[in-house]
């Protein structure tokens, strides 16, 4: 391979490595941020311009107990029985993707609980039975000296209400804007004195008036069944694409008038009181973040994306600045699909998170991610060329080409096809 180009791949997979011990590396991570040191963007290598510290390499993710070569982007697919339970399809799904030592994986969203649910065969991360389940993945990871994060995820008003209420739950969201198509949910409530009494007065089959704490204390608990009881790594807040906290953060579809909704901090501020409860559930450095600020995914449209993630992500930065890292979508993609992204750009969030570790996913290519790596720090993750490439961080570094993906197994409940019957590159 061409010296320049294997030297970026080398970066781009971490291959040059912090000489410190990681917690030490974190911890001067953590502190340089809250001591307000290197504040101007750099690549994470110049984290503190520390001659001893020899971090010359932009693109790892420094843990407290381990290091990160490549990312697997968060994929449902549908693979989970009716009860939400894995079965040993999607252990060996994982773990054909763990292949490549020190990779991260980030699962596919998992249900917090059953009424934060509302889509079939979705794993969930609230039962024993899940959790076992989980385990077995979890494990498999782990002896391919991998890692595994949980996506926590919540649907609100993207849920099915067929299948709520099949289950028996309510159809929800973060305020009554209906989806096309679909009814108006009822907005999740919260624990105001006045709304306290007026709910009070009312019949008892009413929820309790503390919805929304209760909310964000199933997430807290999802974390610590993921972490503690599952075996993973860490677990990833599922803030993007349209689903709960996404409709408190979006303008276009919070028209609360309470403290969740009226102003850029009001909308905020499920996101931060989910990260908060999570991190104080599991520890910081166990808990990662993903937003998508450009995405008007579930027609979730934001009109103000620059000041409402602006303030979001200094917030995060200034709470809790040593998170395991934060995770944004690229605007070239909506969902699955491609888009112009006009003059869109994270740059302004990477202008705020440097050199804390950021990861970005969305159509990139092995050229684009080499370049972006390269040029501006982030962590690449890769999504859809993962389905059909089980053993892509291998194929990205020796330049192997990469099997095309169908489409039409992506969601394909509980098979194989599609699954895990793709070929390792000879
Ligand atoms: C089949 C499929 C399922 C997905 N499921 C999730 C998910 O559960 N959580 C999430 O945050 N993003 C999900 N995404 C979005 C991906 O994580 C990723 O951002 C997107 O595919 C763009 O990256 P790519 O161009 O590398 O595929 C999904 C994408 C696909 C194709």
């Amino acid at each position: 391979m061409h010296f320049k180009l294997r030297k970026n791949v080398e970066r781009l997979l971490g291959k040059t490595r912090c000489l410190q011990s990681p917690t030490a590396c974190c911890n001067e991570r953590a502190n340089s941020v809250r001591s307000g040191a290197s504040q101007t963007p750099s690549p994470l290598g110049q984290l503190t311009g520390d001659s001893q510290h020899s971090m010359a390499v932009d693109t790892y993710i420094c843990f407290p107990s381990h290091k990160i070569d490549h990312v697997l982007a968060p994929l449902t697919r549908f693979r989970a029985n009716a009860q939400h339970v894995h079965g040993d399809l999607a252990v060996e799904y994982y773990r054909q993707r763990s292949s490549e030592p020190g990779t991260l994986l980030i699962s596919e969203g998992a249900f917090i609980a059953g009424k934060a649910g509302g889509f079939p065969h979705v794993p969930g991360v609230w039962t024993d039975e899940q959790i076992i389940a989980w385990k077995k993945v979890t494990d498999a990871v782990h002896e391919q000296r991998s890692f595994l994060y949980a996506q926590l995820w919540a649907l609100g008003r993207t849920a099915d209400p067929s299948v709520l209420e099949k289950d028996g739950y309510e159809y929800v969201g973060a305020s009554d804007i209906p989806v096309t198509d679909k009814p108006k949910p009822r907005p999740l409530t919260t624990c105001g004195y006045a709304e306290l009494l007026a709910a009070m007065s009312k019949p008892l089959t009413l929820n309790p008036p503390t919805e929304i704490q209760e909310y964000v204390q199933l997430y807290a608990q999802a974390a610590v069944n993921a972490v503690q009881k599952a075996g993973f790594d860490g677990v990833e807040i599922h803030a993007a694409n349209g689903y709960l906290i996404t409709q408190f953060i979006h303008d276009s579809i919070n028209n609360r008038t309470d403290e969740y909704g009226g102003s850029i901090e009001n909308r905020a501020r499920f996101a931060l009181e989910v990260l908060d409860a999570c991190v104080k559930a599991v520890g910081a450095s166990k808990v990662g973040i993903r937003i998508s600020p450009w995405e008007a995914y579930n027609e979730s449209h934001i009109d103000n994306t620059i000041p409402q993630y602006t303030y979001l992500v200094n917030r995060i930065r200034e709470l809790h600045p040593d998170i395991a890292y934060l995770h944004v979508t690229e605007p070239r993609v909506v969902s699955l699909e491609s888009r112009d992204p006009n003059d869109e750009s994270n740059d302004f969030i990477r202008k705020i998170w440097s050199p804390l570790p950021l990861i970005s996913a969305g159509g990139y290519t092995r050229d684009i991610a080499i370049e972006v790596a390269d040029t501006k720090g982030d962590i690449i993750a890769f999504g859809r060329p993962f389905i059909p490439n089980p053993d892509l961080p291998r194929r990205l570094r020796e330049n192997i080409a990469l099997t095309p993906y169908d489409r039409s197994t992506f969601y394909t409940p509980e098979t194989a096809k599609g699954y895990t019957d793709y070929p390792f590159a000879s």
